[in-house]
């Protein structure tokens, strides 16, 4: 008897940590965000911002992409991690907190985290059709990490109260995400992430390097056109939020490295004059006009290394491929 009641304690412990918890933060402001979605519509020249690619759709697209054989990011950067994974794990530190930052399918994060082994696991992200299924699936890999997934737009804000404690943490930021930031914006989100970092903890990041532009413009043009229609899938997001009729076959794909910016930019173009009706206003396009949808920065190993010094990080380590096609750091 006293046996069936130990193993009863254990099988809770067990079944407990399987729990995934999750935090939904997006939906403290939804009004303003909607707010400043219209307004920048309506503005001349109009943007949109690139957190509205990923709804469902888009979070399957944008995983297609990273299967492309021109977008050698994902790809490169899964081998730096690969080769220099024992590397890597000695100057992070095992047993940490691990905090994923756009976490996405988690994928990146699964290769690590049996060498790593985090004894909690926060996945963060813009993205809930993205990180509660991959959770799910972590919890069934990883049954003794703790699992935490925070939906949020870091990009205004990185609050992780209720999701980490005060303990050593490995901030993880792959994937070159922080190119969508412009540099002024990318060194607030790295100083930000250096004030989280008490003792023993650091910043684990992949950035894009800077290349020839037939490279760069490929991997934003691909042959099949997913990119192409990943772009345009984010008006049938934007519809969705401001009651929008926007129709995505009547704008077309532009992907171009803007060299003086050091960044890919993306557009969607106006395929005819037409009038596109939001939220009761009516948005009036001229033939060849542009919604900007997407900037992505890439910098030189050693620029990146200066922006992380300016944001207080001392201790810098650096892995790359062999033809330097993308760079991944460690910062404490
Ligand atoms: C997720 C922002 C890193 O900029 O390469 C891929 C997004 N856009 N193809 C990138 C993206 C078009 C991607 N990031």
């Amino acid at each position: 008897m006293a046996q069936t009641a130990a193993s009863l304690h254990w099988l809770n412990e067990r079944t407990s940590r399987h729990a995934v918890r999750l935090i939904d933060r997006l939906q403290a402001e939804p009004q303003g965000e909607r707010a400043a979605l219209i307004a920048a519509i309506l503005a001349s020249p109009a943007s949109v911002s690139p957190k509205y690619f990923y709804d469902a759709i888009g979070c399957t697209l944008f995983e297609a992409i990273c299967c492309l054989p021109e977008y050698y990011p994902t790809r490169t950067e899964r081998s730096i991690l690969t080769e220099h994974r024992a590397e890597i794990v000695r100057v992070a530190g095992t047993n940490r907190q691990f905090v994923d930052l756009g976490a996405g399918d988690c994928a990146k994060a699964s290769m690590l985290l049996p060498a790593l082994q985090p004894r909690r696991y926060i996945a963060v992200d813009i993205a809930a059709p993205a990180i509660v299924p991959a959770l799910s699936r972590l919890a069934l890999a990883f049954p003794r990490v703790e699992l935490v997934g925070v939906v949020t737009d870091f990009s205004a804000e990185l609050d992780l109260a209720d999701a980490i404690d005060a303990g050593p943490t490995t901030f993880f930021y792959p994937g070159s995400s922080i190119g969508n930031f412009d540099p002024v914006d990318a060194l607030a989100l790295l100083l930000r992430v250096r004030e989280l970092c008490g003792e023993g903890s650091g910043l684990l990041i992949g950035v894009d390097t800077k290349k020839e532009r037939s490279r760069l413009e490929a991997a934003y043009n691909d042959a099949l056109g997913v990119t192409a229609a990943f772009n345009r899938n984010l008006l049938n997001h934007v519809n969705s939020i401001v009651d929008g009729d926007f129709d995505p076959s009547a704008f077309g794909h532009v992907a171009f490295y803007n060299e003086a910016q050091g960044r890919i930019e993306m557009h969607l173009e106006a395929l005819s004059a037409q009038s596109v009706q939001i939220d009761g206003h009516e948005r009036a396009f001229d033939a060849g006009e542009r919604i900007h949808t997407e900037n992505s920065y890439k910098y030189e190993p050693e620029e990146f290394a200066d922006l992380l010094r300016r944001a207080g990080f001392s201790q810098i380590s650096l892995w790359q491929d062999d033809a330097r096609d993308f760079a991944v750091f460690h910062a404490k």
